[in-house]
């Protein structure tokens, strides 16, 4: 009989690409959603979720149920029989994380302890958290591997998937028949290949490709560069040494973004249907009664700001304003994975890593010096861009 699998916040971004993946896989999910960060369809259910099914040709179960409700987690778990939880649900803008910290560490900690609690009371031993490679804080070395330092977080978000991580750590030492795997997202972006789920964040984007894609699609004028002094090195070579171009700030470019390497902020891009595949891999994990494990979810490429805005620029065709702004507080400049342990372990591996995209370029790091643009980046450009525009061409409002 196919595995039931429940998925807390399935509705979401990650979630619902997620869902499909365990559709796809052979699974049959249960998703809860509170619809706080979900719009509902026009029937039962959540309409990223609606959309899932027609993709899917299959039906998904869905609850609406608020992850601090105890007494509804516990109806649940008398109804459902699951083999393991994916554990999606929580808030997690970081700005707002600041303004409310309380309202983040009820609905982050309290409601993961809820879950935890009603998945021992009924024997569910099993469990896929989203965590963040925000549990890292400033790298103290690049790239990030599983060994390095946490718990540096400076916002309440960040902390509470610190604490969440250690709480799950010490579930699985006291009582050994646990099983958890702790999948550190480093940037998700992009969107299902069929365009029809995606991220749709309410309000202004407080991420950059969504801004991005919002600018192209010509819901926003122009994308602010939060900052283009930062020494970063983004693992390809490219703005290695950090020279500043004296750019004037603020400053918007005329035309096709000129200088993809001018040394803004650095994040490893990866594309959320390869994160959701990481999902399946660590489910299989469970199975072999693997205690507690912690995998990056990366590519083990950095991007920076501007080579992103350029492969957005490629995939739309259309122009992306920009203006050079003052850094984001709390932004680390660079910022990506060594991805090694999960492929090691779970025989997962980022499809649209750097290795795929530059096969054949044999001399990338030539043209990495700031301000010499290669003379066709087709080859860098990540796919995750495409995915993005079609999902924002033929949603322009989200969902
Ligand atoms: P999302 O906001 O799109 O999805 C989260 C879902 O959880 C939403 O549908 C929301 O309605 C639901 N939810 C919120 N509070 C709930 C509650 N109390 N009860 C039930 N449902 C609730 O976010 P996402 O980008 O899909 O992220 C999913 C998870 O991955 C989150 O835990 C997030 O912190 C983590 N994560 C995300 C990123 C990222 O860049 N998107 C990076 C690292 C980690
Ligand atoms: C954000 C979260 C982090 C989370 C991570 C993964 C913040 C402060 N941090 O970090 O907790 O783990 O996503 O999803 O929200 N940028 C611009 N202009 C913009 C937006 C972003 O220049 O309008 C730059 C940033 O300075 C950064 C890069 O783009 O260099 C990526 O930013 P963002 O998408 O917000 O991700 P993170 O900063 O990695």
């Amino acid at each position: 009989m196919a595995e039931k699998i429940l998925v807390t916040g399935g509705a979401g971004y990650i979630g619902s690409h997620c869902v499909l993946e365990l559709l796809q896989a052979g699974f049959v999910p249960v998703v809860i959603d509170n619809f706080h960060n979900a719009i509902r369809g026009s029937e039962e259910l959540p309409e990223s979720l609606r959309r899932v099914q027609e993709i899917a040709h299959q039906p998904v179960l869905f609850q609406e149920l608020d992850i601090t409700d105890e007494a509804a987690l516990q109806e649940l778990f008398r109804k459902h029989r699951f083999s393991a939880v994916m554990h999606f649900a929580g808030l997690k803008a970081v700005g707002e994380s600041v303004q409310k910290p309380l309202e983040y560490y009820r609905v982050n900690l309290t409601g993961t302890i809820r879950l935890l609690e009603t998945m021992k009371a009924h024997g569910v031993r099993n469990i896929v958290f989203s965590s963040s490679a925000t549990v890292y804080g400033d790298p103290k070395y690049l790239p990030l591997d599983e060994k390095h330092p946490v718990g540096g977080c400076t916002n309440p978000y960040g902390k509470s998937k610190f604490f969440i991580e250690e709480m799950i750590r010490d579930l699985c030492k006291a009582e050994r028949d646990w099983n958890a795997v702790l999948l550190r997202y480093f940037n998700p972006i992009g969107a299902h290949e069929s365009g029809m789920i995606g991220e749709d964040p309410q309000g202004i984007p407080n991420n950059l490709m969504p801004y991005v894609a919002q600018v192209a699609v010509g819901r926003r004028e122009f994308l602010s560069v939060f900052g283009n002094d930062y020494k970063t090195d983004d693992g390809t070579g490219a703005a290695r040494g950090g020279q500043d171009l004296g750019l004037p700030s603020p400053w918007v470019h005329p035309g096709p973004c000129p200088h993809p390497h001018v040394p803004t902020g650095v994040r490893d891009y990866i594309h959320v249907v390869d994160l959701a595949k990481g999902h399946i891999a660590a489910l299989k994990k469970l199975k072999e009664n693997c205690g507690c494990k912690i995998y990056n979810l990366g590519t083990g490429t950095g991007y920076s700001v501007l080579q992103m805005v350029q492969a957005m620029e490629k995939a739309s065709g259309r122009e992306i304003k920009y203006r050079i702004t003052a850094r984001r507080e709390g932004d680390v400049a660079s910022c990506y994975a060594d991805p090694a342990l999960a492929e090691r372990e779970l025989g997962w591996k980022a499809a649209f890593g750097l290795d795929k995209m530059c096969k054949g370029i044999p001399s990338l790091a030539r043209w990495a010096l700031p301000g010499l643009c290669p003379p066709s980046l087709t080859p860098l450009l990540p796919v995750p861009g495409e995915d993005l525009w079609r999902w924002q061409l033929q949603n322009p409002t989200g969902f």
